[in-house]
C-alpha cells in the first residue's frame, strides 16, 4: 500500500503509522484534521514529500469535516484550517506546498459540494503526482550510480518518506530495476531513528543489502570502507542551501574531505525559491527525545539537551541535486534555473 492515500469507503485519510516501524506494518485511519496535526506532529507520517501529500489529503479532509454554514464562513473555516496545517511542522517545504496547492484549485468552485469534490481531486492528483515525480528522479539519478557501488544514506528517503517509490532510495531502486547490483549503508539518524527503523526496514524488504551504522561512524566508514556516493533527500532546498534529517551536514563535511560525491534527490516541491537559508525556520522538538531512546531513559532526565529536527547543508558541499526533471550542479541560480524550467 502507499504510505498515505485516500480511503473511499470510509471518506478519510489512510496512512501507515511510521512510528510503529521496523515491528509492525500499522495502518491508521485520519478522519480529522485535529487528527492528522498530531499524526504529522508524532512523525507517523513524515518525509517531504508524503507531507506534501499530508497537506493534499488534509485539504480534501477538512472541506468534508467543516459542519454546515454558508459558503462565505465555509471558505473562512477552510483558509483557517489550511494555515493551522501548514503550521503543523515549520521546515519540510512541500508541507505547506501541498496545502496551497490544494486550497487554490479548490476555492475555484462555486459552491461547498464542488470546492470539496474539487479538493479531494486535487488531493489524490498530488499523491499521483508524487508517485510519478519519485520514478523520474529515480531514472535521473540511478545514471549516476555504476554495478557495483555503495550508496551511503541518512534517515529515510525511502517510499515512506514519499507516496511511493521514494527520492534517494528510489535511485538505488531504480538503478537495482536497471540490472546495477547497489548496497546502501544506512546511518541510524538519532534522535528518532528513522534510518535504522525505517529505511533499514524498507530496504530488507525489498531485498536490497543494507548495512547499519551510527550516525558517528560515517567518517569511520567513509575512510575505511568503500563508499561511492551519499545520497539524502531534502526538505527544503534553498538557492544557498539544502535542509535535511539532522546530522546531513556533519557526512556532507566527511564526504567532501574524503572526495565522496554528495547527491540531493528531491522533487521540485521541494524548492523554496523565495527564501535563503537564515530565513529558513528549523524544527526545534522535545529535549525528551534525546535523553530516552525506546521509552527508557538515555541520559539524566534533567539534563538540558537540545533537539534541532533538521540542519542546513551549504550548496558548496553539494555535488549535484537529482530532480524529476534533470540533474544540477551548484552553484545554482535560482532565477535561471525557473526561466529554464519554466516554473
Ligand atoms: O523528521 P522527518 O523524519 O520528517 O525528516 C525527514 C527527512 O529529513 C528526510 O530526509 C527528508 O524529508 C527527505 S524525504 C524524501
Amino acid at each position: 500500500m502507499r504510505t498515505i492515500d485516500w480511503d473511499e469507503e470510509k471518506s478519510c485519510i489512510i496512512i501507515i503509522d511510521q512510528t510503529a516501524l521496523p515491528d509492525k506494518m500499522a495502518v491508521m485511519d485520519i478522519c480529522s484534521l485535529e487528527a492528522l496535526q498530531e499524526a504529522i506532529l508524532k512523525l507517523r507520517v513524515r518525509g517531504a514529500p508524503a507531507l506534501g501529500a499530508a497537506g493534499a489529503f488534509g485539504v480534501a479532509l477538512l472541506a468534508r469535516t467543516i459542519p454546515p454554514m454558508m459558503l462565505p464562513d465555509f471558505v473562512v473555516e477552510l483558509k483557517a484550517g489550511a494555515e493551522r496545517l501548514k503550521r503543523t511542522r515549520p521546515t519540510a517545504v512541500n508541507l505547506s506546498w501541498g496545502v496551497e496547492r490544494t486550497l487554490s484549485r479548490a476555492l475555484a468552485g462555486r459552491d461547498i459540494e464542488e470546492i470539496t469534490a474539487l479538493a479531494l481531486r486535487e488531493a489524490k492528483a498530488v499523491a499521483d503526482d508524487d508517485v510519478a515525480r519519485c520514478r523520474a528522479i529515480g531514472e535521473n539519478g540511478a545514471r549516476l550510480l555504476r554495478d557495483g557501488d555503495t550508496v551511503m544514506t541518512h534517515c529515510n528517503a525511502g517510499r515512506l518518506a514519499c507516496v511511493d517509490w521514494g527520492t534517494a532510495l528510489g535511485v538505488v531502486r531504480s538503478a537495482i530495476a536497471e540490472g546495477k547490483r547497489v548496497s546502501v549503508i544506512a546511518c541510524e539518524t538519532r534522535p528518532l531513528n528513522q534510518g535504522s527503523r525505517i529505511t533499514a526496514r524498507e530496504l530488507m524488504d525489498d531485498g536490497i543489502p543494507v548495512t547499519l551504522i551510527a550516525d558517528s561512524m560515517s567518517g569511520y566508514v567513509m575512510r575505511n570502507c568503500h563508499v561511492d556516493a551519499v545520497i539524502v533527500g531534502a526538505d527544503r532546498i534553498v538557492e544557498d542551501a539544502v535542509f535535511n534529517k539532522i546530522g546531513t551536514y556533519n557526512h556532507a563535511v566527511i564526504a567532501k574531505a574524503h572526495n565522496v560525491p554528495l547527491y540531493v534527490a528531491a522533487p521540485l516541491s521541494t524548492f523554496d525559491f523565495a527564501r535563503r537559508e537564515k530565513d529558513v525556520v528549523i524544527e526545534q522538538r522535545d529535549p525528551d527525545e534525546l535523553r530516552r531512546c525506546g521509552g527508557r531513559p538515555t541520559a539524566p532526565a534533567d539534563v538540558p539537551a537540545l533537539n534541532p529536527a533538521f540542519d542546513a547543508t551549504p550548496m558548496e558541499y553539494v555535488t549535484a541535486i537529482i530532480t524529476e526533471l534533470g540533474v544540477f550542479r551548484p552553484p545554482l541560480d535560482f532565477g535561471q534555473l525557473r526561466q529554464k524550467l519554466k516554473i
